[in-house]
């Protein structure tokens, strides 16, 4: 406790810098005219009035938007059970399913032969789908996963690349009552192995490999590793996407091809009804604890809140379409590539590569050949178009656009101006969305009809969404100063658990701040201010979480991976300010007695991290020393390492430590 609240308040003084380059960034930016003419919510007024009806009557709020944006096989008969809080239930009684709501309910309008997905591969490869061909495409999938012995309840992992049998096989899961667990492909066997394990999975689903930065990068022998030695007997099946067509191993009696399994298949499947709060997914984060944390989202409540905060954000419309460059195997890619889109109506584009050398201009490319009127993407994207000048951007026509988002992290001012002024051309409007895997979709974000946009600022919270600013006794902090960012009241898409663990939950989450008066308040790990208009300004995690390139690492997992490295007695792991990624990732360690700091052992312990996890999770810098700075109770002072990292002054008290040469010898 102690180390997180030295942590929040060294955080809180960062946040002066930022608070600096802010105001050196004055301007406030009007919401569209266009959009606030034409779009759904079009004034700051409606805004408010929405906000309002919501806190003074959430059950009627919440209650008409259901019935209104989603289909239901049988009607809920209570919008919120909070009787036993932190466990939610929202919209007991009723029945629906999410793939129905993405599909079958846009065959009987123009939508059947609208484009659904639009998807592009590294190589240049190009498919569509209309909504009625991605229809009978899920339901030959859903079919698939019955053949295979998947029913109702049954989790499906699935380790895939971008590839639209990624987005397809969710749906399938989906439409026959299968949670699905989708791991990011870039993370490593053990990754996979683990994730396989806590969650029990009965099959998975992945393909030969994909492409990568102009190569085929393969992803089943990963997963042959991961089921090696009977690690995971609760997986029967694995179905395989022939993607990059290399050499793969097919097991006897396990493994089957997609390509020749599901196209055999009858092309309807009656889409399961689901209990509202059915387990939907689960998906893995990190956390400042123990290994990853399987976040569990239930059927309605996630569908609406994924569906609704899309529909607002993005005010979506029938000739849009959309991109969003993240990958399916983050909370990004389900709620915004893949359900929020879908459940709307809209045309969502999926691309497989990323900017590389051979092909900087990727992006825009795409931006200009579909026509994309949508674009949202990561802060650290945007630094490393910036960093290579506009040069890059200018060569293509990018007056498609209308609207631009980010997510992941916060967006420095410079950042935010460069976006508008050379993606956008100074004509379309910035959402900078606030959330995170357990939040299900977006909480603090402009309208952009509505909201005046403060560069860097996730502005308001969202109708329904009660966020504040608090100390650790859960009281409103004055404006401008640090503080917790928590939300107040229940959302319907909340996480209800962690996968196997209530408790956790219940701490991680609930009981981190403790208000006197007994009230329970969602905390998950980030530090904000408010300002004087009520603008948020989310500072960054005040846990042992790093966020790298937008993507989320807990420091204690990277600490265990490199003390399973047989060279490794001890190891603390810390975040450095990067100017590209956000933060870079920078490892102390200490070596058994006998072994030596060499040039290639350290290249070593890199490659061993990113075996264990995966290459996003390797160091930029590993320090090697024979001993960490410690408390006298022998706890590793994080505060002095992470000073050490950045080359910054050892500041505040060090008086608890253990012994002070320690930190001599890691300055030098
Ligand atoms: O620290 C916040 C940061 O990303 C964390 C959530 O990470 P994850 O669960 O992986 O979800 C990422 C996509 C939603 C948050 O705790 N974060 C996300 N969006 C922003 C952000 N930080 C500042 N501004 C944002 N817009």
């Amino acid at each position: 406790m102690l180390e997180r609240t030295v942590l929040f308040l060294s955080m809180a003084s960062d946040s002066n810098s930022s608070i600096e380059s802010v105001l050196q960034e004055q301007r406030v930016f009007p919401p569209s005219s266009d959009i606030s003419k034409r779009g759904q919510i079009g004034s700051l007024e409606t805004y408010q009035r929405m906000f309002n009806d919501a806190k003074k009557d959430p059950e009627k709020f919440w209650r008409e938007a259901a019935l209104k944006e989603l289909s239901w096989f049988e009607p809920f008969k209570k919008v919120l059970d909070w009787s036993n809080p932190p466990f939610a239930r929202w919209f007991d009684g009723g029945k629906t399913n999410l793939s129905f709501n993405c599909l079958d309910r846009h065959l009987d309008s123009d939508k059947a032969d609208k484009y659904a997905l639009i998807w592009e591969g590294e190589p240049g490869d190009v498919r569509r789908f209309t909504y009625r061909e991605l229809y009978h495409e899920v339901c030959r999938t859903a079919n698939a996963l019955k053949a295979l012995g998947v029913g109702k309840g049954d989790l499906v992992a699935l380790y895939m690349p971008m590839i639209p049998e990624a987005a397809i096989a969710m749906l399938a899961c989906a439409r026959i009552g299968a949670p699905h667990s989708v791991v990011f492909g870039g993370f490593s066997s053990e990754a996979l192995r683990d994730r396989l394990v806590d969650g029990e999975a009965k099959a998975v689903i992945t393909a030969d490999g994909g492409y990568r930065k102009d190569k085929a990068v393969p992803l089943k022998p990963a997963v042959d590793a991961a089921l090696a030695d009977n690690s995971c007997p609760s997986v029967q099946s694995v179905l395989v996407v022939q993607r990059t067509k290399e050499k793969i191993h097919m097991e006897d009696g396990r493994d089957s091809w997609w390509h020749e399994l599901v196209p055999t298949q009858k092309r309807e499947c009656q889409a399961e009804p689901m209990d509202s709060e059915a387990r939907l997914f689960v998906l893995y984060t990190s956390g400042s604890t123990g290994k990853p944390k399987g976040v569990v989202h239930t059927t309605a409540g996630y569908n609406l809140w994924a569906h609704l905060t899309f529909q607002w954000i993005f005010d979506i419309r029938e000739d849009d379409v959309y991109w969003c460059t993240a990958d399916v195997g983050w909370i990004t890619g389900h709620s915004y590539i893949v359900y929020g889109p879908l459940s709307n109506g809209a045309t969502t584009v999926m691309y497989e590569g990323a900017p590389r050398p051979s092909k900087p201009g990727a992006f825009w490319e795409l931006i200009q050949k579909h026509g994309i009127t949508i674009f949202y993407t990561a802060p650290t994207a945007i630094r490393a178009f910036m960093k290579s000048g506009r040069s890059v951007p200018d060569k293509y026509d990018m007056t498609s656009l209308r609207l631009l988002g980010t997510v992941g992290e916060p967006i420095n001012p410079e950042a935010w101006i460069w976006y508008r002024e050379v993606i956008g051309g100074g004509r379309c409007p910035i959402v900078d969305t606030w959330w995170q895997t357990e939040t299900g979709g977006v909480m603090i974000s402009p309208l952009p009809g509505a909201t005046p946009t403060k560069p860097g600022s996730a502005t308001l919270p969202l109708p329904g969404i009660e966020a504040d600013v608090v100390d650790e006794k859960g009281h409103s902090v004055a404006p401008d100063e640090g503080g917790y960012l928590v939300i107040r009241r229940p959302w319907p898409g909340m996480m209800r658990t962690v996968h196997g663990n209530k408790q956790r939950f219940r701490e991680s989450y609930w009981e981190y701040l403790r208000p006197e008066d007994g009230s329970l308040i969602y905390f998950a790990g980030d530090g904000a201010r408010r300002d004087v208009d009520g603008y948020f300004w989310v500072m960054g995690r005040v846990d042992d979480v790093i966020n790298v390139s937008g993507h989320r690492l807990g420091t204690m997992e990277i600490e265990s991976a490199l003390v399973s490295h047989n060279a490794v007695s001890e190891a603390a792991v810390v975040g450095r300010q990067d100017d590209l990624k956000g933060e870079g990732i920078v490892a102390f360690v200490t070596l058994e007695s006998g072994r030596e700091v060499t040039e290639s052992l350290l290249k070593e312990l890199r490659e061993h991290v990113g075996e264990e996890i995966g290459p996003i999770a390797r160091p930029d810098e590993i320090r090697c020393s024979d001993a960490l700075p410690k408390t006298r109770s022998g706890k590793i002072m994080r505060r002095i390492l992470r000073a050490l990292a950045s080359g910054e002054e050892i500041s505040g008290d060090t008086s608890t430590l253990e012994d002070r040469s320690v930190l001599e010898k890691l300055r030098s």
